[in-house]
């Protein structure tokens, strides 16, 4: 088991990477605890659960939402809890964004922490102190910035993982690798299979370095002012994707990521050598970097894109394997038409 400290303005929090579900009483001291979990993760492992109540809840983004939140927030008051009740979320990033809103949000607030069984949720989500639900088709668009006490990302859990959510995961690791550390980048170069495998050493390992990356960056700007935007890469494009062809998040990141590194080429940012390393070890990884798809479309979706500030984007480009820039620029001075061209 690694131990990973967060100290940031919104407090600390503790990630236990390799810590088992079963260990979870362990860390919880108040008398009264409540699991929120789905129905899939309460299926595959709620005998590893500690004997507290728990309210399981649906899966998919759609129950994202304030109407799952109000059935949550009726079963608490129902189950009598109150201020010193701790609340655990256990399942991936869906269970764990609505567990820290209710947490953060019932009574003003209770004490809260994860057990992150998705390796998205591991090393995207476990990190950030983002929590909320979606409105009215706006994802994230309700919600609060507030750390767990605790995020356990137990490594086991994975084994029960469909593959295209291990994919999900992976596009996001690439990511970190990408913009932050090119040793990591050159590991997975040489590792991918095992990665693909779930390789326990080489899961620890991912999990660990992607915590660290985004914790670093994270840290240094929790509201997402400047340095959090470098955690964007590949998302403009992603998202834009993700909306038009309806992807998979994973997917749509996986090609909006080789767009920006072309991108980034073309701008004489980054060596052609660089872009053709990222689209290999993204192909390696059995994630997509092309797409059937027009740009128009593509232009349309990134003009609703809600980062965006007026007319103009903060455009994550790399200028080396494990290094980034961002760059203010104008929507329209994006070579969509030539980008979806190569992609
Ligand atoms: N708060 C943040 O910083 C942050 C960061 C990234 C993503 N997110 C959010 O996370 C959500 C996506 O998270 P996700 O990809 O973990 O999806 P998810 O929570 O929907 O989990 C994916 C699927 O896997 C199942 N599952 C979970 N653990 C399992 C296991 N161990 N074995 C078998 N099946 C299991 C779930 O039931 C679900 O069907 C999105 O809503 C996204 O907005 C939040
Ligand atoms: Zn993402």
């Amino acid at each position: 088991m690694e131990k990973v400290e967060i100290h940031g303005k919104l407090g600390k929090s503790t990630i236990l990477i390799n810590e088992r579900l079963k260990n979870l009483n362990k860390y919880v001291t108040a008398d009264k605890a409540v699991i929120i979990t789905d129905e899939t993760v309460y299926h595959h492992y709620h005998n590893d659960f500690p004997e507290w109540d728990i309210i399981t809840i649906g899966q998919g983004e759609k129950i994202k939402n304030l109407d799952t939140a109000a059935i949550i927030y009726e079963r608490l008051v129902q189950l009598k809890a109150d201020r010193s009740t701790f609340i655990v979320g256990v399942g991936g990033g869906i269970v764990c964004d609505i567990a820290g809103f209710i947490a953060s949000t019932y009574m003003r607030g209770l004490k809260f922490g994860f057990v992150s069984s998705t390796l998205l949720s591991q090393v995207d989500a476990s990190v950030g102190g983002k929590n909320g639900v979606n409105f009215k088709g706006f994802k994230n668009m309700v919600g609060v910035f507030n750390q767990p006490e605790f995020v356990i990302c137990d490594t086991g859990l994975l084994k029960t993982l469909p593959e295209k959510e291990i994919l999900c995961g992976i596009a996001e690791i690439i990511k970190h690798a990408a913009i932050a550390d090119a040793d990591l980048f050159a590991f997975l170069e040489r590792e991918y299979q095992k990665a693909l495998m779930l390789d326990t050493d080489v899961i620890t390992k991912l999990v660990r370095d992607s915590i660290i990356i985004k914790s670093t960056i994270v840290n240094r700007d929790e509201t997402e002012r400047g340095e959090r935007k470098k955690l964007n890469f590949g998302h403009t494009f992603g998202h834009a994707i993700e909306k038009t062809k309806g992807l998979p998040h994973g997917e749509a990141v996986s090609i909006g990521m080789a767009i920006a590194a072309d991108f980034s080429v073309k701008e004489e940012l980054l060596p052609a050598k660089g872009a053709e390393r990222l689209s290999g070890l993204i192909k390696n990884m059995k994630l997509p970097v092309s797409f059937q798809g027009n740009d128009a479309e593509i232009f349309e979706a990134l003009q609703k894109d809600k980062k965006k500030d007026g007319s103009n984007i903060h455009f994550v480009f790399l200028d080396d394997i494990g290094s980034c820039v961002i760059r203010k620029i104008s929507l329209n001075s994006i070579p969509v038409k030539e980008l979806i061209a190569n992609a």
